[in-house]
C-alpha cells in the first residue's frame, strides 16, 4: 500500500490531507500544537470501528511495524488498523495533528522525527524525558497526547529475557553517542551495571552524554583509543555504522571470549559488527531483531493495555525477513 494513503472511516482509501474537511485543514495549518489536539479530537468517535494506529517516518516503506502489530492484534483479539505514513520533516506537525484529530489513537515514531515528537507531546513519560525522544505517541482519554519511549525497555527485555544476558554488576560498553544511545541509557543504568562506558568516534559527544546521566549510575564517555584491553561483559553497538556496512574502530581487546556482542541494527544476514565480533572469537552475538519486536510490544501495551507474547512474532519476523530480505 502506498505510504501516503490512509483508510477513511468509510473504508475507502484517501490521502490524509483530503480526509479532513477544508475548514479543519485551515485550522490545523494555523494551530500551534499545544491545545490544538484538545480542540479537534473527538474521543469515542470511532468506537464501533477498528481504532487507527501507524508508524510515521521518512523513509518508512521498509518498516516491519505493520507486520509486527498486525500479529499482535490477531494474537490478542484487538480490532485495529496499523498503517505506514511517510512524512517529511516540514509536514510532521500538521500531519500528526491531523491524524489524532481524525480519531487516530496511537503512532510509532521513527527517524527522523523522534525529537520532534517529544516536542509535540503534551506530556512525556519519565523515560521519554530522559531519552529526549519519543517513539510512541498515544491519545489519552483526557484528550492530551502522551509521548513515551519504549526503545530502552525493548533492548533490556531482549537482552535479559530473550537472550539471558546479565547486566547488573557487569561491565557494559556501548558504542555510539547519538540518539540511539541516549534512548537506552536510563533503562540500562537502572539495572545497576558495575560500569557503563560510552565510546564514540567523536569522544566529546560521549563525554557530554555521560555527563547527562551521571545521576543514574557509574557512566563515563571516552574515545575508542581510550579503551583498555580489559574485556567487557557486554558490548552494544548503537552507532549507525552497520547501516553503511562499517564497523566502529573499537580495539579488539575490548572483546573477550565470554563477551556478549549486541548490534541494535539488524539485517537479513549478520551485520558487519556481528561479523567483526565473530571474527574475534565471540560465540555470543545477536542482532537487534528482538529489540525491534520488544519495543513494539511495549508500545502496544501503552496503547491497548495488554502486552502481547513476543516469541511467536519474533520467530515469524525472522522467517519472513530471511525470505524477503531486509
Ligand atoms: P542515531 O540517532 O541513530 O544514534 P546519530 O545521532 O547520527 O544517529 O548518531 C550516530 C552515531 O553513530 C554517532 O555516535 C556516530 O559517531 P559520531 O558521533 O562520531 O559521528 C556513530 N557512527 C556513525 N558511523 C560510524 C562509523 N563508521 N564508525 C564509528 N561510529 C560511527
Amino acid at each position: 500500500m502506498p505510504a501516503e494513503l490512509a483508510c477513511g472511516r468509510s473504508g475507502r482509501r484517501r490521502p490524509l490531507e483530503a480526509a479532513r474537511p477544508l475548514e479543519q485543514r485551515a485550522e490545523l495549518r494555523g494551530a500551534q500544537w499545544r491545545g490544538s489536539l484538545r480542540l479537534l479530537y473527538k474521543p469515542g468517535a470511532m468506537d464501533s470501528e477498528p481504532e487507527h494506529y501507524g508508524v510515521v517516518g521518512h523513509p518508512v516503506a521498509h518498516s516491519w511495524s505493520p507486520f509486527i502489530h498486525g500479529m499482535f492484534a490477531k494474537q490478542t483479539g484487538q480490532s485495529l488498523s496499523y498503517r505506514l505514513f511517510d512524512v517529511p520533516p516540514h509536514e510532521f506537525r500538521e500531519r500528526i495533528v491531523g491524524f489524532f484529530a481524525g480519531g487516530g489513537r496511537g503512532l510509532n515514531v521513527t527517524l527522523p522525527h523522534k525529537m520532534a515528537a517529544a516536542e509535540m507531546a503534551d506530556e512525556l513519560t519519565p523515560r521519554a524525558t530522559r531519552a529526549g525522544a519519543v517513539n510512541t505517541l498515544a491519545a489519552r482519554g483526557d484528550e492530551r497526547l502522551l509521548g513515551d519511549n519504549t526503545d530502552g525497555a525493548g533492548l533490556v527485555r531482549d537482552l535479559c529475557d530473550n537472550l539471558g544476558v546479565v547486566i547488573t554488576r557487569r561491565r557494559i560498553l556501548i558504542i555510539g553517542a547519538g540518539g540511539a544511545t541516549r534512548g537506552v541509557l536510563s533503562p540500562l543504568l537502572t539495572l545497576e551495571p558495575s560500569q557503563l562506558v560510552i565510546a564514540n568516534r567523536t569522544p566529546e559527544r560521549a563525554a557530554a552524554l555521560a555527563q547527562d546521566f551521571q545521576d543514574l549510575g557509574s557512566v563515563s564517555g571516552v574515545g575508542f583509543s581510550d579503551l583498555t584491553a580489559e574485556p567487557f561483559d557486554l558490548i552494544i553497538n548503537a552507532t549507525s555504522a552497520s547501516l553503511k556496512g562499517e564497523v566502529p574502530n573499537v580495539p579488539a581487546g575490548a572483546l573477550g571470549k565470554d563477551t556478549f556482542c549486541y548490534d541494535m541494527a539488524y539485517g537479513k544476514t549478520d551485520t558487519a559488527f556481528i561479523r567483526w565480533a565473530r571474527g574475534l572469537g565471540s560465540s555470543r552475538a545477536a542482532q537487534g531483531w528482538g529489540m525491534l519486536v520488544e519495543q513494539a510490544a511495549e508500545s502496544f501495551r501503552v496503547w491497548r493495555g495488554i502486552r502481547p507474547s513476543t516469541t511467536p512474532v519474533l520467530a515469524a519476523l525472522k522467517e519472513r525477513a530471511e525470505g524477503a530480505g531486509t
